[in-house]
């Protein structure tokens, strides 16, 4: 795994809009919209993200941000996909668990995540060791209606 920097931005946008636009999530990403969600988060503080490359093409990508918290520091995972005809081949597992031993080795306490509730992607994260929070809610509310 090679370290997110800013000159990927553009090798990350094209695997993010195959992979999110794709099955199961269908996603209507722009080009653009998907480059600007990418640099935001590249430059939020205490950024860390790592990039996983095939015969020099990037087959994978895990990025969030740290969070200091009471009890030490928290890191938010906001992005992880594997390009569409490499998954199922332990390349996502295996970034999360080097991902992982990285941030226990900085000291992480805590590492959280979004997915959708009941898509593969929960069990996708419950077999790396991450459990649903019952006791949570996530609450939105829309301004469109
Ligand atoms: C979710 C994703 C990152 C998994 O990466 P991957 O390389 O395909 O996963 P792996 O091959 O490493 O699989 C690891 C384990 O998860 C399981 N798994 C993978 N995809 C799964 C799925 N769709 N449903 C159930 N289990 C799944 C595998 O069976 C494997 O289990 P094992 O270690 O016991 O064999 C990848 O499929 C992806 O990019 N999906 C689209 C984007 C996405 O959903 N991102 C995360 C949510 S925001």
């Amino acid at each position: 795994m090679k370290k997110i920097v800013p000159e990927m931005l553009d090798e990350l946008t094209d695997l993010f809009v195959d992979t999110f636009n794709a099955p199961p999530w269908n996603d209507l990403w722009s080009h653009e919209q998907a480059r600007t969600r990418l640099r935001d988060i590249m430059r939020m503080p205490n950024f860390l993200g790592a990039a996983e490359y095939r015969e020099g093409r990037l087959v994978g990508m895990l990025m969030g941000h740290g969070e200091q918290s009471y009890d030490g520091m928290h890191f938010q995972i906001l992005e992880l996909c594997v390009a569409n005809d490499m998954k199922g081949q332990g390349i996502g597992g295996r970034m999360i668990r080097e991902f992982m031993e990285y941030l226990d080795r900085k000291g992480v306490t805590s590492v959280y995540l979004l997915t959708m509730r009941g898509a593969a992607s929960e069990d996708f994260y419950a077999g790396q060791g991450f459990r649903t929070v019952d006791e949570m809610c996530v609450m939105s509310r829309r301004h469109s209606e």
